[in-house]
């Protein structure tokens, strides 16, 4: 991959493990922790392509609250665990080799940054608690344009900011549709495929596909 003026990440699922809130607590929710962690994820995402289609814009907290009263509902677990698994989800652990490869990222004359659904509070909040501040140049949240992921505003907000192509910019999502949005956008979109899953058939082939991202590094050039 040439010419990279900027390697932008999605948060949730790519750099920060949506499931570690549930994990937390496997031992008072028992075997169905997965099960419900997944429903959970699922059920948020199918509300915010709901809300931007319908123009009913909540943000991604309310959401994620809004998802999880459906998901404890649907998986029978007791209310009083919701503030746990609510706070939790503030403060979600990276996948393990992140911390590292960002930080050795950083040393390279390249723009650094988040583009995700999270709203700048909660963004903030997960890079703090994972000791990750001052690394990123931006931490670009869907707030700022009031529609969710993979709406092309929600994309172009790095384009605006730095000033380059859609083809500078190397974009990484563990997310098969955030993948297929950046990339029918006009980014170099790569998927992090951690679970070797199957790709999506959205009318876009990733531009490369990594297990981690460890392997990132060897395939960027800057110019
Ligand atoms: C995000 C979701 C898509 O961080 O994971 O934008």
């Amino acid at each position: 991959m040439k010419n990279i003026k900027a390697i932008i990440f999605d948060a949730y699922g790519t750099l920060f493990d949506v499931n570690s809130a549930a994990e937390k607590c496997k031992d008072k929710i028992g075997n169905k922790w997965e099960g419900f962690a997944n429903y959970w994820r699922t059920t948020q995402l199918e509300y915010t392509w709901l809300r931007s289609l319908m123009k009913r814009h909540k943000d991604f907290w309310q959401i994620t609250e809004d998802s999880l009263d459906k998901s404890m509902k649907v998986y029978a677990i007791d209310s009083s665990m919701k503030n746990e698994l609510l706070d939790l989800y503030k403060i979600l652990s990276p996948f393990k080799e992140v911390p590292q490869v960002i930080k050795s990222l950083k040393e390279k004359d390249l723009k650094l940054a988040i583009l995700s659904n999270g709203t700048p509070s909660l963004l903030n909040q997960l890079v703090k608690s994972n000791n990750l501040e001052n690394i990123f140049d931006d931490l670009f949240s869907i707030e700022q344009v009031g529609v969710y992921k993979p709406d092309s505003k929600v994309y172009d907000m790095p384009i605006k900011k730095y000033q380059i192509q859609k083809n500078e910019v190397a974009f990484l999502s563990a997310n098969t549709w955030d993948v297929s949005g950046g990339g029918n956008y006009g980014f170099n979109s790569i998927w992090v495929n951690r679970n070797n899953s199957i790709f999506d058939n959205l009318d876009y082939k990733p531009t490369l596909e990594i297990k981690n991202l460890n392997d990132l590094l060897p395939n960027i050039e800057s110019n």
